[in-house]
């Protein structure tokens, strides 16, 4: 089993190191990672015996196993890809450790469906990739596989484990991991000032792990980390508003980098749920429908809540959380997480006061009350929108 991650030498640079004594190893390094072009490529004979073992049956174009679903699950397994990929060092058997030698191959083994296998290999990557797997383990991916979700992403599937090739390679935005589930919203940013931005000149220009990050995803309209990672691109954007809008701290609360950069977007006010103690959001515990249940029961007629309705659930959350200030925190926003992704030039930002600022504005005639679910996506409910009135 060769082990990973801080300490990996090439078979070349191994087989070096055993035959040279140690003092001349660094100049064999040197020697290694300088070969000139003339030097052998891979191939299947610097894999182990058991690996090229298991390639002999596997490395076999259009091979495939029925599933008890009906699904069909390839057995094709590239040699080449595997040796051009960053596991080219790992043993099929340091991920694979289960398989009985005696039977394999020979004996079918009895698979549901696809995910049911991804779900059987999933811990494969523990041993080897510990704090990718806490970051991803603290996202919003794993909470909801945690839930039962079938359809949220394991690290297979973003990273096929017998290809995979360094992720500093700039790939193709439709190759982005996140684009074949989040189709929609792939759709949105594509045509964007950074999709478009992405394809004319690379790297800079944000893809989706930019904004939310790769492993540790937070559900989007939680906390303030979108808000961050734009405003550490763009420095000096928090400045530049100052120049034309009164208390733009007050306005970067209170409304969401897209709600004024998304022109064509419809837009809504989010009435959130905080601890105004602790300044977080306010979070549904899971197998708790606190605030599920009681607005269903304060709004039966499902007209939206009236104001007499919000502060009385407001004073409930009070007297059940002793220890924290619960408050209502407003903030407008886009009306879906297709409009987030539709960001135009600065030009095109609204800036009139009026489309705010005056009474019966159309921005503020949706309104919704949400706390954080256990995931923390929200779960919202709809309120009347004279409240925003009545309230102030
Ligand atoms: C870095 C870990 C890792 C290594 C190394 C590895 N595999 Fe896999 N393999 C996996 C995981 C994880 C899955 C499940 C993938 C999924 O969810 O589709 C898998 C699935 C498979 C499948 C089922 C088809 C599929 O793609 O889902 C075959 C066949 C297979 N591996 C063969 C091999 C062979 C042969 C080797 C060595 C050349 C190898 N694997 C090396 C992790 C690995
Ligand atoms: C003699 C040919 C042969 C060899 C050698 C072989 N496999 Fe397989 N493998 C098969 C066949 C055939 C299947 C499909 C079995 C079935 O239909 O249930 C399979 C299925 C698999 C699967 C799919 C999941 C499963 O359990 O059915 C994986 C993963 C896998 N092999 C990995 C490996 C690895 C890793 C090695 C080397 C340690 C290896 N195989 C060696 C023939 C082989
Ligand atoms: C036995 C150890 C081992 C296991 C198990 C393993 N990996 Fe790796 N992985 C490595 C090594 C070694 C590298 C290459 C060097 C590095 O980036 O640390 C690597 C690289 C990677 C990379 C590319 C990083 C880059 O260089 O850009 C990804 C992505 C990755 N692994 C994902 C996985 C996934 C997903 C699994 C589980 C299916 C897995 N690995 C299981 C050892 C392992
Ligand atoms: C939703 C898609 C997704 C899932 C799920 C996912 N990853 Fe990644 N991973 C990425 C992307 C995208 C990158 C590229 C790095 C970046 O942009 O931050 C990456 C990078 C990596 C790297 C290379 C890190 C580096 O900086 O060199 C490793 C290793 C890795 N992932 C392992 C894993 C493991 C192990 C799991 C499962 C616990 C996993 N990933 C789950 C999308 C994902
Ligand atoms: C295998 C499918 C799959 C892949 C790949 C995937 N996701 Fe997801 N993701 C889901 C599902 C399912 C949900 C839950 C339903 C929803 O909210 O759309 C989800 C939820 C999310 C959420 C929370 C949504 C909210 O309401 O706040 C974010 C953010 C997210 N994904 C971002 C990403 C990013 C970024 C990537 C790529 C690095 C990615 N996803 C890759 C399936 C996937
Ligand atoms: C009240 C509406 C509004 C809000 C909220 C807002 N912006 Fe702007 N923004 C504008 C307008 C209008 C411009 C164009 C100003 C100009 O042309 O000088 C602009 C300009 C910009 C620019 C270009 C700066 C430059 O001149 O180079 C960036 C980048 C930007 N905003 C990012 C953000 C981010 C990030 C957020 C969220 C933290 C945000 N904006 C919130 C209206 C807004
Ligand atoms: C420039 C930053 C940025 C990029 C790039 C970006 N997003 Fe987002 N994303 C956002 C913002 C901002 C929101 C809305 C957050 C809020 O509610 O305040 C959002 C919301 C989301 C949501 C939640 C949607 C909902 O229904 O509430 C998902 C899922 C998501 N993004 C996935 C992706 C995927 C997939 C990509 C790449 C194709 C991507 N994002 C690229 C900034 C970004
Ligand atoms: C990874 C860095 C990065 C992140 C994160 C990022 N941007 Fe950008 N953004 C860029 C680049 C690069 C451009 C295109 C060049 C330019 O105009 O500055 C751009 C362009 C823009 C423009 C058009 C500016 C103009 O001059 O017309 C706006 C508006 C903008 N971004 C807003 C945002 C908002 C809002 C977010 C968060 C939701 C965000 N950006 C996140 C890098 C980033
Ligand atoms: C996209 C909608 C929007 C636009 C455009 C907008 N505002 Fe605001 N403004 C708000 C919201 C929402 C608040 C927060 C109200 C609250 O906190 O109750 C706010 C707050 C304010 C405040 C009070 C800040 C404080 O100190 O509490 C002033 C003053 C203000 N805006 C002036 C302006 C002016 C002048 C313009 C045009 C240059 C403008 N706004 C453009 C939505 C907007």
């Amino acid at each position: 089993m060769n082990c990973p991650a801080h300490d990996h030498p090439s078979i070349a640079a191994r087989l070096i190191s055993s035959l040279l004594p140690h003092g001349l190893i660094c100049i064999a390094l040197a020697f290694v990672l300088a070969l000139p072009s003339w030097a052998r490529a891979a191939d299947a004979s610097d894999l182990s015996k058991e690996t090229q073992a298991c390639l002999k049956c596997h490395d076999k174009p259009g091979s495939a196993k029925l599933l008890a679903n009906g699904e069909s699950l390839s057995l094709h397994i590239s040699t080449q890809a595997f040796l051009d990929s960053r596991h080219a060092d790992n043993d099929c058997e340091d991920c694979h450790s289960g398989l009985d030698s005696a039977t394999h191959g020979k004996v079918k083994t009895d698979i549901k469906s696809h995910r049911d296998y991804s779900m059987e290999m999933r811990d494969s990557c523990v041993e080897c990739h510990k704090k990718k797997v806490k970051a991803y383990d603290d996202g919003v991916h794993a909470a909801l596989v945690a839930e039962g979700s079938k359809k949220a992403p394991l690290c297979s599937d973003c990273h096929n484990p017998h290809t995979q090739r360094s992720v500093k390679l700039l790939l193709p935005i439709e190759q982005l991991p996140c684009a074949k589930c989040h189709k929609d919203i792939f759709k949105a940013y594509s045509g964007d000032v950074h999709g478009l931005e992405r394809v004319a000149k690379g790297k800079e220009a944000p893809a989706c792990p930019d904004c939310h990050k790769a492993h540790e995803i937070k559900a989007a309209s939680f906390g303030t980390g979108i808000r961050d990672a734009c405003l550490g691109c763009h420095e000096d954007a928090a400045d530049k508003h100052k120049d034309w809008l009164p208390n733009a701290a007050r306005h970067f609360d209170a409304i969401s980098c897209p709600a004024c950069h998304a022109p064509t977007a419809t837009r809504r006010v989010n009435l959130r749920l905080f601890n105004a103690g602790s300044n977080t959001q306010l979070v549904e515990k899971s197998g708790v429908p606190f605030f599920v249940d009681r607005t269903a029961a304060a709004d039966q007629l499902n007209k939206g809540l009236d104001g007499s309705a919000l502060l009385s659930l407001l004073k409930e959350y009070n007297d059940t959380n002793a220890d924290a200030k619960v408050v209502l925190r407003g903030r407008l926003e886009v009306d879906s997480g297709i409009q987030a992704h539709q960001i135009a030039e600065k030009s095109k930002a609204l800036r009139d006061c009026k489309t705010c600022h005056s009474a019966g504005a159309s921005a503020f005639q949706s309104v919704s009350l949400t706390v954080a679910g256990p995931d923390g996506r929200p779960l919202r409910h709809g309120v009347q929108n004279d409240v925003l009135t009545s309230l102030t």
